[in-house]
């Protein structure tokens, strides 16, 4: 879940390292640290804390050089104080390592290097790598960097992305990916290279890239790169010409990363129908899927699996599909699916739903998946992922670099995706009438003026948002297709603002959660106009019955709701299988907008990390 950057080249390394680690600082803000080779001699500036603490420590005792590496933390083993930030450097001073990932034989790695005579200086994990190292590179011996490097990597055990460099050898960086812990980008510069665990940390300086597969390590030297796989066979990784606008990657005139990646969803869903939706045919076009009508006939179960909002969007999916498609869908919780044996083979289609498209929950399931013969498709933002190479068909998120933690516009961008997908797999399975196709076709062209549409009511959501700034707990309640959307409002709440919040099932609140309703609960009733609208107008009714702060989410023009409301949400009319993609705006808003009031760190959440590469 941390954040990597490495630099080598001609530049000064420690300003690109610091603008590379701001912009991942979304990976981890337990501590941040630099390792930069000045004058031969490594030298190591890291605190605990958020990376603005680094830069001021940097600022007081400022470090030069040519070449560098730099880390964000998501602590897992040891506190998150300065003796456990990132780069970890070796007894010897000779050799530095950053790490993402857990070393699970730690503890038996550690023993065997005490046993040795290494001196540990932190509590993380981490550390035994740097040890490792120096093992095999220790004065007098025969192996280079590189073969060392290795060595050390067969002794651990886990998923890891791995940094280092060392003094003794001052004109290379190699790195290595084992596993699904995050992925390794090389960046190709002219005469300069880079490296990041994520794109938007080198965007501005290049858009040539390589991915790192598992168990492969890159040599990096100003004047290029190799890869081998960590047997030592040689690998030409295929050099991708990456299309994000850099500018997407700084926050403009908004205070947050989130707000602005609200705002950015107007953009985001006209891009994701362009070139994919046929208006005047009537037909969808999902080349990257490879799926052809055999396929799409043979297959007779789909089971989408992710986490998070990406779970929700999930949900969405099996309502859009079962009812456009006719094709029975499960959702399953990836962190659940492999555990649980899934009934899956070569007639199930397994797809996964991931922004970042490094969950290591929703790759292992999609090894489990891949391991029962599935056909595995995803829907992914990030190019050039681990999801979206190991896919045997994958849909490309077309909103851009995601960079606040809570995730927006990679959860309305994948909904339309859905759709898109439930009508190809309608038409190429026979399921769904010329008339019916064209009509849901032509909605779509509507939904990016829809999605503007609510967020013009930003001004109103505000005045919400200050009515419940000092709520404890808020119940959010939805039914049908929008069930998910009450799961989504409560994810995006209590991941910003810290306040309990819970998405119900609005049949299910007779049967419990009903309980809980008085004054200082506010209910907020999901209820535009679909089929689902008269159940959810009663329950607006009975929320008001109890006494509850009720906070409906009505259609403009709904002239029932108000007189039962203390304060209403209000969207446009919207064609009902695409409501979901509008009915979270205000949602989003309302989220964002509490959290800033109270004052909190938007874009990132405590304890929170927006790839979660750990188990
Ligand atoms: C969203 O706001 C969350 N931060 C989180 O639930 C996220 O959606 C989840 O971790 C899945 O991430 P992915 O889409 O990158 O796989």
């Amino acid at each position: 879940m941390c954040g990597i950057v490495g630099y080598i080249g001609p530049r000064d390394a420690t300003p690109i390292i610091l603008n590379g680690l701001r912009r991942l600082e979304y990976r981890g803000y337990d501590s941040a640290g630099i390792a930069v080779l000045q004058d031969g001699e490594i030298q190591v500036r890291r605190d605990a804390g958020k990376l603005s603490r680094l830069a001021s420590l940097v600022d007081g005792d400022p470090v030069h050089g040519n070449l560098g590496i730099g880390h964000t933390r998501w602590a897992t083993h040891g506190e998150p104080n300065a003796r456990n930030a990132h780069p970890h450097i070796g007894m010897t001073g000779d050799v530095v390592v950053v790490h993402n990932g857990i070393v699970e034989n730690f503890l038996e790695l550690r023993d065997e290097l005490l046993a040795e005579g290494a001196v540990f200086k932190s509590e993380t994990d981490s550390e035994v790598i740097v040890h490792l190292v120096e093992r095999y590179l220790g004065t007098g011996s025969e192996i280079g960097l590189v073969e060392a490097a290795r060595l050390a990597l067969s002794h651990l055990r886990g998923a890891h992305a791995i940094v280092l460099f060392s003094s003794l050898e001052p004109d290379k960086i190699v790195a290595a990916r084992i596993g699904n812990a995050g992925g390794v980008v090389i960046g190709l510069g002219e005469g300069e290279m880079y490296l990041a665990s994520d794109m938007p940390a080198i965007l501005e300086h290049t858009r040539k890239m390589a991915f790192l597969e598992s168990r492969q390590m890159v040599v990096l030297t100003r004047q290029g790169f190799s890869v081998q796989t960590l047997d030592g066979a040689p690998v030409q990784p295929e050099v991708h010409s990456i299309a994000w606008d850099p500018v997407a990657a700084e926050k403009g005139e908004y205070r947050h990363f989130m707000q602005k990646e609200i705002h950015e969803q107007v953009r985001s869903l006209t891009e994701t129908l362009a070139g994919r939706v046929d208006f005047e045919g009537g037909r969808i076009n999902l080349p990257g899927l490879n799926i052809t009508p055999e396929l799409a006939r043979r297959i007779k179960k789909i089971i989408i699996t992710a986490c998070g909002t990406a779970s929700h969007a999930g949900m969405v999916g099996k309502v859009l599909i079962e009812n456009i498609a006719r094709l029975p869908v499960e959702v399953d919780i990836a962190s659940e699916f492999r555990y649980r044996d899934p009934l899956v083979g070569p007639d199930t289609a397994v797809l996964v739903v991931s922004q970042s498209g490094e969950t290591a929950d929703t790759l292992a399931a999609m090894e489990e998946a891949r391991r029962k013969g599935a056909v595995l498709w995803s829907i992914v933002n990030v190019i050039g992922s681990q999801a979206m190479r190991i896919s045997d068909g994958a849909i490309s998120m077309q909103t851009g670099p995601e960079i606040g933690v809570a995730s927006t516009k990679a959860y309305t961008a994948p909904l339309v995706d859905l759709y898109m997908l439930a009508i190809l797999l309608g038409d190429l399975r026979g399921t769904l009438s010329e008339a019916r196709r064209m009509e849901l076709i032509a909605d779509l062209r509507k939904l990016p003026r829809l999605a503007g549409a609510a967020l013009e009511r930003e001004p109103e959501v505000i005045k919400v948002a200050q009515a419940l700034v000092n709520t404890q707990h808020c119940l959010y309640l939805g039914r049908g297709i929008n069930m998910p959307t009450a799961y989504e409002g409560a994810l995006k709440l209590k991941e910003i603002s810290y306040i309990h919040a819970e998405g119900y099932p609005a049949g299910e609140m007779k049967h419990g959660p009903i309980a809980l309703i008085d004054r200082s609960m506010p209910v907020i009733v999901i209820a535009p106009r679909d089929p689902w609208y008269e159940k959810m107008f009663s329950q607006v009714q009975q929320a008001k019955a109890r006494g509850g702060l009720v906070v409906p989410l009505a259609t403009d023009g709904d002239q029932l709701i108000p007189a039962f409301a203390d304060h209403i949400l209000w969207v446009p009319e919207t064609p009902w299988l695409l409501s979901p993609v509008i009915t979270v705006i205000p949602l989003q808003l309302l989220a964002y907008h509490i959290a800033a009031l109270r004052g909190l760190d938007v874009d990132q959440p405590r304890n929170l990390a927006k790839s979660v590469t750990v188990e």
